[in-house]
C-alpha cells in the first residue's frame, strides 16, 4: 500500500512565505517545507510554527531549510522570492531585480521538482509567471500566478463594506494583469447572485451616484496594494496574498475544480495567444485545467486588451534585457 502525503514547498521565507507556511499547517495540507537562502530564518519560522502544533492541532510535518534539494518530491511549489516594493514604486519597477532571482529559482524547480505545479506570487506578477514557465519549460497548466484571487477579494471586501454585508456573499471577479490596468468586472459583481449595481441603485436612488460609488471602489481595488505599502512603510501586503494562495493550493490538492481568478496562459481565449494574464480558470489536480471564457462588452474587452498590452510591454522589456 502506498499512501502519499502531498508535499508543498514554499520558496521564499519572507512575510508571505511565513504566513502561508502557518496556513498550510493549520489546513493540514500535507508536508510543508519553507525554503530561503537566509541562514536560520526558514528553520526558525518552521520551528516556531511546529511548536504551535499542540495548540492549533496542525499535526503535519513542517521544516525549514536553505538547501534547494528540499524540492525533491514536491507536488506544489509556491514562489514568493524577490523584493517587495517600497512606497512610490510600481510593481513593474521590480522587474530586473526579481527576474534574476526568479530565473535561479526556476532552474532549481526544473531540476529538482520536474512534476510539480508552480504558483508564483512574486512581482511584477504576470512577467514573473511568464519567466517561470519559460525557464522550467513546464506545460502552461502547471505554472500559474496568484494575483486575481487577491484582487477579487479586495474588490469583494470594498463592496461588502459599502453594502454593509458579509464579503463571503460577494462574488466580484477581477481580470487582467496584476497592475494599475487590472479590470474589476463591475457588471458581473454580485451579492448572493444579485448584481451589485442594482443594490447600489436601490441604496442611492440615482444611477449617477451609484456609478460614482462604484468608480471609487474600482479605483481603490487598483490602488489597494499601494495603499497597504504606504501604511506599512516597509514591505507590501502579506496576509491577504498568502491567504489567497492558500485557496489555490487547496483547490489543487483537493482537486475541487474551483473557478478562481488566476494568472494563466491564454491560448486564444479572449483573443489572446501565448501570454499570461489574469482570467477565471478551473483549478484541480492538473493545475489550471481550463480557462473559463465568457462574454465581455466592448468596453470591458477594451480594458482587458489595454491590460494585456501592459503585460506585453513588460514581457518585451524582459526580452530586450535578455532575461
Ligand atoms: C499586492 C502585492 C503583493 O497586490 O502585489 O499587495
Amino acid at each position: 500500500m502506498s499512501i502519499s502525503v502531498p508535499k508543498v514547498v514554499l520558496i521564499g521565507g519572507g512575510q508571505i512565505g511565513g504566513v502561508l507556511a502557518q496556513l498550510c499547517a493549520i489546513e493540514r495540507i500535507g508536508e510543508v517545507v519553507l525554503y530561503d537562502i537566509k541562514e536560520g530564518m526558514p528553520q526558525g519560522k518552521a520551528l516556531d510554527i511546529a511548536e504551535a502544533s499542540r495548540v492549533d492541532g496542525s499535526d503535519v510535518r513542517i521544516s525549514g531549510t536553505n538547501d534547494p534539494i528540499c524540492l525533491v518530491g514536491a507536488d506544489i511549489v509556491v514562489v514568493t522570492s524577490g523584493m517587495p516594493r517600497k512606497d512610490g514604486m510600481s510593481r513593474d519597477d521590480l522587474l530586473t531585480v526579481n527576474a534574476k532571482i526568479i530565473s535561479e529559482v526556476a532552474e532549481n524547480i526544473k531540476q529538482y521538482a520536474p512534476n510539480s505545479i508552480v504558483i508564483v506570487i512574486s512581482n511584477p506578477l504576470d512577467a514573473m509567471v511568464t519567466l517561470m514557465q519559460r525557464v522550467t519549460g513546464f506545460p502552461a497548466n502547471r505554472v500559474i500566478g496568484q494575483a486575481g484571487v487577491l484582487d477579487s477579494s479586495r474588490f469583494a471586501t470594498f463592496i461588502a463594506w459599502e453594502l454593509g454585508v458579509s464579503a463571503k456573499d460577494i462574488n466580484a471577479p477581477v481580470l487582467g494583469g496584476h497592475g494599475d490596468t487590472m479590470v474589476p468586472l463591475v457588471r458581473y459583481a454580485n451579492v448572493a447572485g444579485i448584481p451589485v449595481m442594482e443594490q447600489l441603485l436601490r441604496k442611492y436612488g440615482s444611477a449617477e451616484k451609484a456609478k460614482d460609488v462604484m468608480d471609487k471602489i474600482v479605483q481603490r481595488v487598483r490602488d489597494a496594494g499601494s495603499e497597504v505599502v504606504k501604511l506599512l512603510k516597509t514591505g507590501s501586503a502579506f496576509y491577504s496574498p498568502a491567504t489567497s494562495a492558500m485557496s489555490m493550493i487547496k483547490a489543487i490538492v483537493r482537486d475541487s475544480k474551483r473557478v478562481l481568478s488566476v494568472c494563466a496562459k491564454l491560448n486564444g481565449e479572449f483573443g489572446v495567444k501565448d501570454y499570461y494574464i489574469g482570467v477565471l480558470a478551473k483549478l484541480g489536480r492538473q493545475g489550471a485545467e481550463q480557462v473559463v471564457e465568457f462574454d465581455l462588452t466592448k468596453e470591458e474587452k477594451a480594458m482587458f486588451d489595454k491590460s494585456v498590452e501592459a503585460v506585453k510591454t513588460l514581457v518585451g522589456d524582459m526580452d530586450r534585457l535578455g532575461i
